[in-house]
């Protein structure tokens, strides 16, 4: 009787570690496993990149934010798309020209962007005639960015972002902040930015 207790006490003791270090390995995932947590165990917001692009420099500034942020990314695209006469800001009475020209103009997009499962849209846009281009007008008005922080970023000949800001401020939008960039701007020029948030 004595030595059979003195062989079943380790073996139990072994099938109870077992269990619990079993238990512990499937309860305990590496935290980095989570897309949802930062390195600190915090939950981070889910984020999204919208942007109107025509000749790609906001689109390049939009693809190095959504890498770097680990966003998803939406193209606002016209329904009936911009050729480069309608782009040409040197006619008078060019398309685009025209849009700008008119407070009326809100150009139709092409699909309607569901943002409803993100906290943070960095929302990227080219500055024409100083400010957003009427789609931007158009985008905002279909609501989806209230009651999100908005972060704005833009790419231009030389204008800065500040007007467009103030039309974005004008909706009501809680603009966290923005940032003009150049078309050539570099990954570290961004990246920086995005530290400084
Ligand atoms: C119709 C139109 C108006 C523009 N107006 C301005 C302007 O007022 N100031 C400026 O610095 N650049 C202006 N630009 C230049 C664009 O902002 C610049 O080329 C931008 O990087 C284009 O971005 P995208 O390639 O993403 O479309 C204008 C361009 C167009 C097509």
């Amino acid at each position: 009787m004595g030595k059979k207790l003195a062989v079943s006490i380790p073996i139990f003791i072994t099938i109870i570690v077992s269990v619990l270090v079993t238990t512990i390995m499937l309860n305990t995932k590496p935290e980095t496993s989570n897309p949802n947590l930062n390195n600190k165990g915090e939950t981070m917001e889910k984020s999204a990149v919208v942007y109107f692009s025509q000749t790609n420099n906001t689109k390049k500034v939009a693809e190095v934010i959504k890498n770097k942020t680990n966003s998803d990314i939406f193209e606002i695209r016209a329904k009936n798309p911009y050729s480069e006469e309608d782009l040409d800001w040197t006619i008078s009475d060019s398309r685009a020209n025209l849009e700008q020209n008119d407070p009326e103009a809100r150009p139709e997009i092409e699909t309607e962007i569901d943002l409803s499962a993100y906290e943070k849209i960095y929302l990227g846009y080219p500055i024409w005639w100083g400010t957003v281009p009427k789609i931007i007008n158009t985008f905002i008005e279909t609501d989806a960015l209230n009651g999100k922080e908005v972060v704005a970023f833009c790419t231009s000949g030389s204008s800065g972002i500040e007007e467009s800001l103030n039309t974005l401020k004008g909706y009501g939008l809680n603009v966290l902040d923005g940032r003009r960039f150049s078309a050539s701007a570099s990954e570290n020029e961004i990246s920086e930015w995005l530290k400084s948030l």
